[in-house]
């Protein structure tokens, strides 16, 4: 089954309690946290203390997307926030300290997770293997919601498919920015195995059945 992480970027967050809820009783799998600084992404969004609120109201695992610059800086903080899935970008900071973060993270108990810009080549994550379990292909600029789909990342996803197959196998593969269900199709296809959607999941009529037809793709 491919899994469905909303986006609750496009939530209403005057209603994020009663939205969140309601895509959980629609079938979510993950809920998609997407934390922005300022500085990495040109954009602002949500922090720690939004996040452990959501934690408190979420009967789903918390997939914590970290578009932050240095993030080994906040990483034990949003772990302690209560994170399931912490993700931060290689190009957030030097090789070193990202395998420092993805150390700390997992010490705390936490999946760890490392993201691709799409500029990004996938030989960016080699520092990383044995510390992933998962990886997260942006197919959109990190920094907004309802952009189109890049469809050009998908030799990215097959490639990074075929590694995981090779060298880690448990490694869960997201792909995160423009899916919709037809998009879905092309990255299933590809080889992801979970489904960031924002906008087109919030604006379907019928969530449930937007999220079970994603479910089905595999
Ligand atoms: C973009 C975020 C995405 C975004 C997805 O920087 O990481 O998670 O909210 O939204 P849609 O599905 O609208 O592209
Ligand atoms: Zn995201």
């Amino acid at each position: 089954m491919i899994k469905v992480a909303p986006s609750i970027l496009s939530a209403d967050f005057v209603n994020l309690e009663r939205d969140i809820r309601h895509v959980a009783d629609c079938g979510a799998d993950y809920i998609h946290v997407d934390v922005m600084d300022g500085l990495f992404v040109p954009n602002i969004t949500i922090g720690i203390p939004v996040t452990a609120a959501i934690r408190r109201i979420s009967e789903r695992p918390l997939d914590v997307h970290l578009m932050i610059d240095r993030p080994l800086r906040y990483v034990e903080q949003f772990c302690d926030a209560g994170a399931d899935i912490l993700t931060i970008h290689a190009e957030a900071d030097t090789a070193e300290n990202n395998l420092e973060a993805l150390r700390r993270i997992r010490a705390k108990g936490v999946r760890a997770a490392v993201s691709v810009k799409p500029g990004t080549p996938a030989e960016a994550l080699e520092p990383y293997w044995g510390l992933m379990d998962l990886i997260l292909v942006m197919t959109v600029e990190p920094g907004f919601g309802g952009q189109k789909f890049m469809a050009d990342m998908m030799p990215k996803v097959r490639t990074l498919r075929e590694a995981i197959e090779r060298r880690s196998p448990g490694t869960e593969l997201e792909v995160d920015g423009g899916v919709n269900p037809e998009t879905a199709k092309v990255c299933v296809e590809a080889g992801a195995d979970v489904l960031v959607a924002g906008s087109a999941l919030f604006r379907a009529p019928d969530i449930a059945a937007f999220i079970e037809g994603i479910h089905n793709l595999g």
